[in-house]
C-alpha cells in the first residue's frame, strides 16, 4: 500500500488510476472494524472492473468545537496503514492540516448544509459540526476525485448531510452507506471507545440495550415519540450515563415525529459515559 502525505503525492497516484474506478473511504482514523468494512466494501468488484481503494486519514480541525477533543483525538498512523492493506485499500492519503488547508483554516470557502439537515439529533449540541464535516469532505472529494464515497450508517445524519451535499452540488459520484458494525454485546465501534475506561465500557452496552428496549415497547404498540424517548432516557440515566438527546425522527428528512405508527421512524440518541460521547440509533420498522 501506498503511503500519500501531499497533495502532489496524491495527485501522481490519482493520474496512474485513470481509466480504473476508484472508491474512497475517509476516516479520521484510529481504525476498527467499522472502517474494516468501509474498505472491504469498497473493494468489491464493480461492473466497470476492479476498483483502486483510496483510504484517508485525516483528523479534521474544523468539525471539533473548541471544548471538544481534538487534541486528544487517538491517532495511530502505522496502525491505520496495517488495518488498511489488509482490508484492501492500494493506497493512504495522510496529509497534515498545513497539506490540506495550506491558506489556513480561517480563510477557507465553508461548506454549509441546509439547516434542516442540522437542527436535530446532533446538531444544536455541536454548532459548526456539520459545516466543518462538509467543508473537509468536499475538498476531499475534489481532489480525490473518486466514483464511490463509502460512508458508515453509524453516523447517520452524517450519512443524510453529505448525500445531500453531493446531490446538490451535482459531484459526479454514488454514495454509498453501509450497516453499522457492533461489539459482542451491541456497542458500536467507534474511534472515541479507546477513552473508555473497562467499568465505563459495560456502562456504555447500556447504549444499544435502552433503544432496542424502546423498540420492544414500540413492538407491544406504544408509537408516542414521548413515551419512547423517555424509556430511552430513563434506562440510560439509570445506568449512569448523561443523556444528551433522544429523540424520533424521519429517517431522511431528519425532522421530530410525534408517533411512530405510519412509516419508518429513526430513533436515536446520544450520550456521555464519562468524557466520552456515544451515540446510536435504530429503525422502528416491520411491527
Ligand atoms: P470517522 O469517525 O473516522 O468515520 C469514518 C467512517 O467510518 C464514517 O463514514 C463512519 O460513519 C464510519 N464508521 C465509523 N464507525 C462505524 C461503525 N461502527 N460501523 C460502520 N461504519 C462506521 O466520520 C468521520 O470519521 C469524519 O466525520 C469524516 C467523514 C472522515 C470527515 O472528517
Amino acid at each position: 500500500m501506498q503511503l500519500l502525505q501531499t497533495l502532489a503525492e496524491l495527485n501522481d497516484w490519482r493520474r496512474e488510476q485513470v481509466g480504473r474506478p476508484l472508491h474512497f473511504v475517509p476516516t479520521m482514523g484510529s481504525l476498527h472494524q467499522g472502517h474494516q468494512q468501509l474498505l472491504q466494501r469498497a473493494c468489491a468488484a464493480v461492473p466497470a472492473g476492479r476498483p483502486a481503494v483510496l483510504l484517508s486519514v485525516f483528523v479534521n480541525p474544523l468539525q471539533f468545537g473548541p471544548a471538544e477533543d481534538f487534541d486528544r483525538y487517538p491517532r495511530d498512523l502505522a496502525a491505520d496503514a496495517a488495518l488498511g492493506e489488509a482490508a484492501g485499500a492500494e493506497a493512504l492519503f495522510a496529509p497534515s492540516v498545513q497539506e490540506l488547508f495550506p491558506g489556513g483554516e480561517a480563510q477557507l470557502t465553508g461548506v454549509v448544509p441546509p439547516a434542516a439537515l442540522r437542527q436535530s439529533l446532533c446538531g444544536p449540541g455541536r454548532p459548526g459540526h456539520f459545516e466543518g464535516v462538509a467543508t473537509v469532505v468536499c475538498r476531499l472529494l475534489a481532489l480525490v476525485r473518486p466514483d464511490r464515497l463509502l460512508l458508515g450508517e453509524k453516523d447517520w445524519q452524517q450519512l443524510m448531510i453529505l448525500r445531500r451535499v453531493v446531490a446538490d452540488l451535482a459531484l459526479p459520484l454514488t454514495v454509498q452507506g453501509c450497516a453499522t458494525v457492533r461489539e459482542v454485546d451491541g456497542l458500536a465501534c467507534s474511534s472515541r471507545h479507546r477513552y473508555l475506561r473497562a467499568s465505563e465500557r459495560d456502562q456504555a452496552a447500556a447504549l444499544p440495550a435502552a433503544l432496542g428496549a424502546a423498540q420492544a415497547l414500540w413492538r407491544e404498540g406504544i408509537a408516542s415519540a414521548a413515551l419512547l424517548s423517555a424509556s430511552v432516557r430513563r434506562d440510560l440515566e439509570a445506568a449512569g450515563l448523561a443523556v444528551e438527546y433522544v429523540q424520533l425522527v424521519q429517517p431522511s428528512t431528519l425532522s421530530p415525529v410525534t408517533t411512530a405508527d405510519g412509516g419508518l421512524v429513526l430513533l436515536a440518541a446520544a450520550a456521555r459515559c464519562g468524557s466520552t460521547r456515544l451515540i446510536d440509533h435504530l429503525f422502528l420498522m416491520n411491527r
